[in-house]
C-alpha cells in the first residue's frame, strides 16, 4: 500500500523524508518520490521507480547537497500502483500550478475521469495516467491565497478515498494534509512536525501523535498543526502517546521481519492474554467490548467480517463460538458482505477482524453493520486505527507492530482473542465455571506451547528442503483444522509463489484427488483431536496415488507418523487451541520454503501490508 511522509521544521527535510519512507517500505510499493521546498523558495522534485534506495541515489545525483541540506519542508511518497503502470511519470509527487505545487496521495479518486475532462477543458495539461494528478491540478485551480482553503474546496469535489499531503512554493514552511478513508498521523516534535500514513515513520522522532479522522484537513507548520473540517470549522483532536518502541519495528538481528514476528509469538500471545483471564469465575475480561453479561446473553448471532488471513481467523472463530457458546456464527468475506445487502438485526454482533484496522473492504463492512443497526466490535492490532475507532468497541490484539506483509503473530493473536471472546460468551450461556477454568488454563499455556513449536525450527527447515521444489501443494484439514489449512496454504502461496490450495480433507475425493500424483505434495493436519482418524483415511487415499504426504502430527502419535512420508511434531492440545500451534508450524514451513526458493519474503511481489483500496 502507498506510504506518505511529510516534514516541516528546523532539520534537513530530505533525510527525514527518506528515512520515513524506509520505515514504510514494508507496506509494499513499486515507485517513490520526494518534493522539497528549498531555502531559495524553489521546489525540488525527484521521482524514481523501484526501491527507496534508488530514489536516494537519484536525489544525491540530481539535487545539490546544499539544497538538500537547506530544505526544511517537504513531502514524500511510496506508490503501490492503482491507476497507471509503475512508471516515473505516474510516481508521486504530482505537480500543478506551473510546478509550484506538489501533492502526494493514498486512496482512489473515483470521479477522477470527469474531473480530468473538466480540468483539461480549462487548459490543464496532464503528464500521467493517475487519479492523483487530477487532484493536484484541482487544488491549484482553487488557490486564491490560502492553501488549506484551496485543498478543502478541491476535496469537496472528490468522490472516493484520500490521504493527501500538499506543499507549494507560494506557502513556504507549510504543509496541508487531509484524510478520508486512508490514514494520516501527525507527529508533534520540538520545533518540528512530521506527518505520515502510519506511526512507524514518526515514532523515532516523537511519541506525541494526533490521528486525523475522516473529513479532517490540517495546516502543518514547524510549531504544530491546526485541524479543520472541509468547511473551515476548527476541530479539536486529542494528542495520543505511542506506546511501543521503535526497536519493535526493526529486525533485531533476524534475516526477515517475518521470521522475527514468527518468533515473537510467545510474547505476542502473552500480551494478548495479559489481564484478560478471570481465575475465579473462569471467564475472560474484555472490557473493550463494553457489553455486560445481560447484553452478551441477548446476542443471537455473530457475523464475522474480514479478509485474507483475518478471515481465516474468523473461520476458526466459528468453531470456537459454536463449540463453546452455542452461538450461531457466520464468517463472511468483507467485500462480499458489504455488497450483499446483509440481513442483520439488533441482536446480531458483527465482529470485524483486521490487523491493520484499515482494510477498505472490512471498514466498509463495519459501516454497513452499523447502518443495519447491529452491534459492531473490532478486533484490531493497530491502536487508533479507523476500524477500531469506527466500530466503537472491541479488543486490541496488543501483538506489537507486524511489519512483514505475510501475517503471522496477528493471526495467532486473533485466534487467541476469539477464543477468549468465545469463553466470555460461553460463560454467559451454558459453559460451566469448571469448563471455563479449564479453558483459562489452556489459554494461559498457549505461549509455552508455541515455544515448543518454535523449538522445532531446524527440523521444520529440514523438512522444508524436501518440498521447496514443488510447484503445487494441497493443505487438508477437518473441522477447526480446515480454516487452519486455508491459512497454511495462503502463507505458502504468498511468500513462496507455490500454487497452494486448502481443502476440507473429505473434499478431496469430490474432484481435487484428480490432481494427485508424485508431484503434488499434500500437507495433512493430523493433530490428535476428533476427526484425525478420518483424515488419516484421506491420507491413505493420497498415498495410494503416490502423492508425498507431510503430516503435522501430535508429538507422541506414532500411529499417524507411520502413515505419512514426513512429519512435523506438534505439542498436544485440545481442538480449541490446535489452530494456534499448527499455524506457527505452517508459518515456519512456508518461511523456510520461501527462503530456499530465494523469494522476497517481507515484501512479496504484488502484495501490500494493508489493502486500503477496494
Ligand atoms: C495475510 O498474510 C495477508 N497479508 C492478507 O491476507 C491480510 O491478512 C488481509 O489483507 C487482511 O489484512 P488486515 O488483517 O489488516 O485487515
Amino acid at each position: 500500500m502507498c506510504g506518505i511522509v511529510g516534514y516541516v521544521g528546523k532539520r534537513s527535510a530530505c533525510d527525514i523524508l527518506v528515512s520515513g519512507l524506509r520505515r514504510l517500505e514494508y507496506r509494499g510499493y513499486d515507485s517513490a518520490g520526494v518534493a522539497l521546498l528549498t531555502q531559495g523558495g524553489g521546489l525540488e522534485v525527484v521521482k524514481q521507480t523501484g526501491k527507496v534506495a534508488a530514489l536516494e541515489a537519484r536525489l544525491s545525483e540530481t539535487v545539490a547537497a546544499e539544497a538538500r541540506a537547506g530544505a526544511c519542508a517537504g513531502i514524500a511518497h511510496t506508490r503501490w500502483a492503482t491507476h497507471g503502470l509503475p512508471t516515473e511519470a505516474n510516481a508521486h509527487p504530482h505537480l500543478a500550478d506551473g510546478g509550484r505545487l506538489a501533492l502526494v496521495h493514498n486512496g482512489i479518486i473515483e470521479n477522477y475521469a470527469a474531473l480530468r475532462r473538466q480540468l483539461e477543458a480549462r487548459g490543464c495539461v496532464f503528464v500521467s495516467q493517475t487519479d492523483t494528478e487530477v487532484l493536484a491540478h484541482l487544488v491549484a485551480t482553487f488557490d486564491a491565497g490560502d492553501l488549506l482553503a484551496a485543498v478543502s474546496q478541491a476535496l469537496k469535489r472528490v468522490e472516493g478515498t484520500y490521504g493527501v499531503a500538499v506543499v507549494s512554493t507560494r506557502y513556504p514552511g507549510q504543509l496541508v494534509v487531509a484524510r478520508r478513508g486512508s490514514p494520516l498521523v501527525i507527529g508533534l516534535g520540538e520545533g518540528e512536525t512530521i506527518v505520515a500514513s502510519d506511526v512507524s515513520a514518526i515514532v523515532s522522532h516523537t511519541r506525541q501523535v494526533v490521528y486525523l479522522q475522516d473529513g479532517d484537513v490540517a495546516r502543518v507548520a514547524a510549531g504544530g498543526a491546526q485541524i479543520y473540517t472541509l468547511d473551515q470549522a476548527v476541530v479539536d483532536r486529542e494528542v495520543s502517546c505511542v506506546e511501543w518502541e521503535i526497536g519493535a519495528a526493526e529486525k533485531s538481528g533476524y534475516e526477515h521481519f517475518m521470521l522475527k514476528e514468527i518468533f515473537e509469538q510467545p510474547a505476542a500471545l502473552q500480551n494478548a492474554i495479559r489481564g484478560r483471564l478471570d481465575p475465579v469465575l473462569g471467564t475472560a475480561l474484555l472490557s473493550g467490548l463494553n457489553l455486560g453479561p445481560r447484553e452478551l446473553a441477548s446476542i443471537r448471532r455473530l457475523v464475522i467480517v474480514a479478509c485474507g488471513t483475518s478471515l481465516h481467523a474468523g473461520m476458526v472463530g466459528k468453531y470456537l463460538f459454536e463449540g463453546l457458546a452455542d452461538m450461531p456464527t457466520d464468517p463472511e468475506q468483507a467485500a462480499e458482505f458489504r455488497y450483499c445487502n446483509p440481513i442483520l438485526g439488533a441482536d446480531d454482533l458483527v465482529v470485524a477482524i483486521s490487523q491493520s484496522g484499515e482494510t477498505a473492504d472490512t471498514l466498509a463492512a463495519v459501516r454497513e453493520g452499523i447502518q443495519k443497526g447491529a452491534l459492531v466490535a473490532g478486533l484490531c492490532n493497530v491502536v487508533g486505527s479507523t476500524i477500531a475507532r469506527e466500530a466503537g468497541r472491541g479488543v486490541y490484539l496488543h501483538a506489537g507492530p507486524e511489519i512483514g506483509v505475510a501475517s503471522t503473530k496477528a493471526f495467532t493473536a486473533q485466534v487467541t482473542v476469539l477464543l477468549m471472546m468465545a469463553l466470555k460468551l460461553g460463560r454467559c450461556r451454558r459453559l460451566s465455571r469448571e469448563a471455563g477454568l479449564t479453558l483459562c488454563e489452556e489459554i494461559a499455556a498457549l505461549p509455552g506451547k508455541v515455544e515448543a513449536v518454535l523449538a522445532q525450527n531446524d527440523a521444520i527447515a529440514a523438512v522444508a528442503a524436501k518440498y521447496a521444489g514443488a510447484e503445487n501443494a494441497f493443505f487438508i484439514g477437518r473441522g477447526i483444522l480446515y480454516p487452519t489449512a486455508l491459512e497454511g496454504a495462503l502463507k505458502l502461496k504468498e511468500i513462496s509463489y507455490i500454487h497452494a490450495e486448502g481443502y476440507q480433507a473429505a473434499e478431496l475425493k469430490h474432484g481435487p484427488i484428480a490432481l494427485l500424483d508424485e508431484r503434488m505434495p499434500v500437507i495433512a493436519l493430523l493433530n490428535d483431536i476428533p476427526g484425525k482418524e478420518k483424515t488419516l483415511g484421506n491420507v491413505q487415499e493420497c498415498r495410494a496415488r503416490r502423492a508425498p504426504v507431510l503430516g503435522l502430527v501430535t508429538e507422541d502419535d506414532e500411529e499417524a507418523a507411520r502413515m505419512v512420508c514426513d512429519t512435523i511434531r506438534l505439542p498436544r492440545t485440545s481442538a480449541y487451541t490446535a489452530p494456534v500451534v499448527t499455524a506457527v508450524a505452517l508459518q515456519l514451513l512456508s518461511y523456510h520454503v520461501a527462503r530456499l526458493r530465494g523469494c522476497e519474503i517481507d515484501q512479496p511481489r504484488n502484495l501490500a501490508k494493508s489493502v486500503t483500496v477496494e
